[in-house]
């Protein structure tokens, strides 16, 4: 039986998808890298040296830095997302997250964070949900960024849950797949297409509730 719930943040209980992406944008600008929503999707969920990677191997400029070039580039890359981050308030929680939260601690589930972010505890304590995650995986402790499943699995172990007994939410593929891969059920949030991995997909988070993801399981 399903016992926990293990949460993507940015994407799926916040709107910083779309500050991340801005400040990737700016970042893709500088360099000479062309933007477009494929690069935007395929950055979703990826660590900041690994979206910084792929941006620079996009453009075929991964040989034009040195280490320390890319770390000033990530850098500022930070810099322009906190600068987004620090005008954030609980409005920037998107529909329905507050209200399943709730839900879900009202039912007893438990809940963990598996957050690829180094800035989630400071975008919870503006969203003012830092209660509801006081588990969450540390993500400077990981080996290996999402895809891979380490980040899911940590987000089970963290409470003291087997895989089997959590579902894992998400908004990125490479978020999906670490789920999947960790062996945990799968809600993919947004395009389902671009989801398709995922055992449940809903099209934006209003329609996360019990009793939709109960209807969903039985016919799974
Ligand atoms: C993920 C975001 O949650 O965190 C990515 O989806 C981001 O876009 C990654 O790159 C790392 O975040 P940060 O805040 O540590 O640079
Ligand atoms: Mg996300």
């Amino acid at each position: 039986a399903i016992k926990g719930f293990v949460f993507d943040l940015d994407g799926v209980i916040t709107d910083t998808s779309v500050f991340h992406s801005q400040a990737w944008h700016q970042i893709a600008d500088k360099v000479g890298v062309s933007w477009d929503d494929q690069l935007a999707d395929a950055l979703k969920g990826i660590s900041r040296m690994d979206s910084l990677n792929l941006i620079l191997a996009r453009g075929h400029r991964e040989n034009d830095f040195t280490p320390d070039q890319k770390a000033a580039l990530a850098a500022e890359k930070n810099t322009n997302y906190l600068a987004l981050v620090n005008q954030m308030t609980p409005a920037n929680i998107l529909p329905g997250i507050t209200d399943f939260l709730a839900e879900l601690q009202a039912h007893g589930y438990a809940m963990s964070l598996a957050s690829a972010s180094k800035n989630a505890p400071l975008v919870l304590s503006k969203l003012g949900l830092g209660h509801y995650f006081t588990k969450a995986v540390d993500p400077a402790t990981l080996t290996h960024g999402k895809p891979d499943p380490e980040i899911f699995r940590r987000g089970a172990e963290i409470l003291n849950l087997s895989p089997a007994e959590c579902i894992g939410v998400e908004d990125a593929a490479a978020g999906v797949q670490s789920i999947n891969g960790a062996g945990e059920t799968s809600i993919g949030i947004g395009d389902p297409t671009v989801l398709a991995a995922a055992d449940i997909n809903f099209t934006d988070t209003t329609q996360l509730t019990l009793a939709n993801i109960q209807s969903q399981l039985v016919t799974a």
